[in-house]
């Protein structure tokens, strides 16, 4: 059987660098996303913007865009969750803005202070101003396969929530699993019930649990062709009480190549960018990869 070629998306720089509590300088950030550029990635993550009150980890946005050599061919994206933080973005060059919300009530309180309702209204206007903008629009969906709050997620309103962001003209949606509580066989279950829509889906799997990896391959089984990594393992979302690290970037290209199939990724060269990541951080990150 001849395997799909299979999009990696990092997010370390955005996922990863929002969870520190040491602030990495702008300079260091920027060398970071130079250098995962030069390992064949086409698509970075490379910062929020949101309120620096929220988010003080990021509050560089702007700086960091300003000072970064675009590499051709890679997509340079932001988190945005509001029309304040659309301009900024438009102002900042990104390729691509990416809106979040939940698909619990609770998280999507505590972390954009919004309910789901509200959420929706701004993010309509986002979406359609970025688009009159001619950027492409990537949405997250937050607490797919469990709450830390509320516990258990309906498929019905993820899917409901799916199906809103995609006729507001999101182009792909990342489904998120954002404490790492996931389990393949659920991952099976929400993929089917999501089939109708399953070329616009990409996974965003924590490894909270160690579970990231069997995920993935669930998500593969189903039929994704977009998976999400922070290279180092690094992350979690400071609103979502015990949220750890995404899946690392390099353990995921590990485990698609060993299989075969395709990426764009150089898995040597990822490694050592996860590398620079460790050594400036000064501590150990749970990247498998970066341990032999
Ligand atoms: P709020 O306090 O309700 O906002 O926060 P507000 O509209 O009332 O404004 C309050 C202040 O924030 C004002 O400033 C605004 O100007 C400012 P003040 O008058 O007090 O000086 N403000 C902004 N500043 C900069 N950029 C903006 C912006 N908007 C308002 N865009 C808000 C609402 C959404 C702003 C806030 O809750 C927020 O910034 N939240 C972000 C939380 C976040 O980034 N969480 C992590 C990312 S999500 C995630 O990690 C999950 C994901 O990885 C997928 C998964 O794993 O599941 C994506
Ligand atoms: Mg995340």
């Amino acid at each position: 059987m001849s395997h799909p070629f299979i999009t990696v998306k990092e997010v370390g720089p955005r996922d990863g660098l929002q969870n520190e509590t040491q602030i990495v300088s702008t300079e260091d950030k920027v060398k970071w996303i130079e250098e995962l550029a030069d390992t064949g990635l086409t698509h970075i993550e490379v910062s929020s913007f949101v309120s620096p009150k929220w988010i003080p980890a990021l509050a560089d946005a702007k700086d960091v865009f300003a000072m970064l050599t675009r590499k051709k061919g890679v997509t340079y994206s932001a988190l945005v969750p509001n029309e304040k933080g659309l301009e900024a973005a438009l102002l900042a060059g990104v390729d691509e803005v990416a809106v979040f919300m939940s698909a619990s009530e609770t998280h999507n309180k505590k972390n954009i202070n919004k309910t789901i309702q509200e959420a929706l209204v701004i993010l309509e206007q986002v979406v359609q101003t970025a688009k009159q903008e001619k950027k492409q629009v990537r949405g997250y969906l937050s607490t797919v396969f469990g709450c830390p709050y509320e516990g258990e997620v309906a498929v019905s309103q993820v899917a409901s929530i799916t199906e809103s962001l995609l006729q507001m003209g999101v182009d792909e949606v990342s489904l998120g699993d954002t404490i790492g509580i996931a389990h393949p066989l659920q991952v099976k279950h929400i993929m089917k019930e999501m089939e109708h829509v399953l070329p616009k889906l990409a996974l965003h799997f924590h490894n909270t649990r160690g579970l990231a990896s069997a995920n993935v391959l669930a998500g593969l089984e189903a039929g994704v062709t977009t998976f999400d990594g922070a290279a180092g393992g690094i992350g979690g979302c400071p609103y979502a009480e015990g949220a750890t690290g995404n899946i690392a970037t390099e353990d995921l290209v590990y485990m698609l190549h060993a299989m075969g199939y395709e990426t764009s990724v150089d898995l040597a060269k990822l490694t050592e960018a996860a590398r620079f990541m460790e050594r400036t951080l000064q501590k150990e990150l749970p990247s498998y990869q970066l341990k032999l």
